[in-house]
């Protein structure tokens, strides 16, 4: 039976929690990031791996100006799949208060019942327990983005222009407040 949307008359509610991201979870991650963005700079798709084995991958992370990087699933309550995906990461040389949420999305068909806004609100309540001031994300002024644009002005995010900002990349900030500090469905 197809999944109904938030709105619709019968709504469904999806539980899942959050975990992670580990070997025994990394493959399923990768392939719902390569579903959702199949286009990646080059190297960026080791960055999950990296994220496991920073030593290893300390490479890519230069090639990638990645100092830090910590990754989390989402996984449905009912079936275990892994049906979203949400990180953090801190740019070489970059402000100590600002950290950057990465490869942020919700598997295709769970889409529109919530799980990206709870998904969202566990990041930034991550970026504040890192001690961070500012979330940063950067995006693509595109129908394929609109929903997550959405999403990110409802949490609080702004705009700013940014000097490597190229083509129809866009940047958006949001402050990290005392009060963001309020749930932790993460099972580690
Ligand atoms: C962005 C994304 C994670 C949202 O996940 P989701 O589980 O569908 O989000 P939610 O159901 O919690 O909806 C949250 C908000 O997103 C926005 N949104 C969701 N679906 C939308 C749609 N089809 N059109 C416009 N806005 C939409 C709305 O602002 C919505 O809030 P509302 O329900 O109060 O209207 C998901 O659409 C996704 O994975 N998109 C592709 C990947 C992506 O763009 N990632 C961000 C890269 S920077």
């Amino acid at each position: 039976m197809p999944l109904r949307r938030q709105g619709s008359s019968r709504k469904r509610h999806i539980a899942f929690f959050i975990e992670k991201l580990s070997p025994a979870n990394i493959r399923e991650a990768e392939s719902l990031r390569d579903k959702t963005f199949p286009n990646p700079d080059n190297g960026e798709e080791q960055l999950l791996r990296a994220s496991l084995e920073a030593v290893k991958y300390s490479n890519v992370l230069l090639r990638n100006d990645v100092e830090t990087l910590s990754y989390r699933v989402a996984k449905d309550q009912s079936s275990f799949n892994v049906i979203g995906l949400t990180g953090l990461y801190t740019e070489i040389g970059d402000d100590p208060d600002n950290c950057w949420l990465g490869w942020f999305c919700v598997q295709e068909r769970f889409r529109g019942f919530g799980i990206g806004k709870k998904l969202l609100d566990f990041s930034i309540e991550m970026a504040g327990k890192m001690g961070k001031k500012w979330l940063h994300v950067y995006t693509y002024d595109s129908n394929t983005f609109r929903p997550a644009i959405n999403l990110y002005r409802k949490h609080g995010f702004e705009m700013y222009n940014e000097s490597k900002a190229g083509g129809n990349r866009i940047y958006l900030k949001r402050k990290i407040d005392k009060g963001d500090f309020k749930r932790t469905n993460e099972i580690t």
